[in-house]
């Protein structure tokens, strides 16, 4: 049963971020990204396990939301922004300089990653996809713990 969870979570998550998130909510908007990040992570985490059939159109998609997210996320954390609804830690505004290292291993990771995969997005295997994977995964807890407050 928790198959048709997941996609249904991964299908309204790309609906939500293609209708009108408030723009102009640069919080609201990076915690979307995020969602989708873990929308795309279950499903990928689920190819992984066995629990959801691979599919490698589907397994695109998880690489590929996660690379979009990496390239987009840093866009939203103008000044003023660590204050809110948010847990977004005050370092990503004190130490700067690490904080777009982490970006752009998140952003290199998942380049190299969709690399790694044959240009025809049907054509890959589930060891190909598992690979490519496990490139990106280890990004989510690094960033997590360094920059993302746990309650
Ligand atoms: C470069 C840093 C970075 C990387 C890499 C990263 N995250 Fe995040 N993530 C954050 C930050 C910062 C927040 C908190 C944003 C806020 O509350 O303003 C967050 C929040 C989240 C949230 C909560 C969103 C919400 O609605 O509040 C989820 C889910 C999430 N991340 C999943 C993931 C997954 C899955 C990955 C890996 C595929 C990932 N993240 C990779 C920095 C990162």
């Amino acid at each position: 049963m928790k198959r048709p969870v997941l996609l249904a979570a991964a299908f309204s998550l790309v609906a939500m971020s293609a209708s009108a998130v408030a723009l102009e909510d640069p919080i609201k908007t990076r915690q979307t990204l995020m969602d989708a990040n873990g929308a795309a992570a279950g499903l990928g985490g689920g190819i992984m396990k066995g629990e959801i059939p691979f599919n490698p159109v589907a397994a695109a998609s998880v690489l590929q939301t996660m690379r979009a997210v990496a390239v987009s996320f840093g866009d939203y954390f103008p000044e003023g922004s660590e204050m809110g609804d948010t847990k977004a830690d005050p370092k990503i505004w004190t130490d700067s300089a690490n904080w777009q290292a982490a970006l752009a291993k998140f952003q290199q990771d998942t380049e190299a990653a969709l690399a790694t995969l044959p240009k025809e997005v049907g054509s890959y295997t589930l060891d190909q996809f598992k690979g490519a994977f496990g490139q990106v995964a280890q990004n989510c807890r690094n960033c997590h713990q360094n920059f993302r407050i746990s309650n």
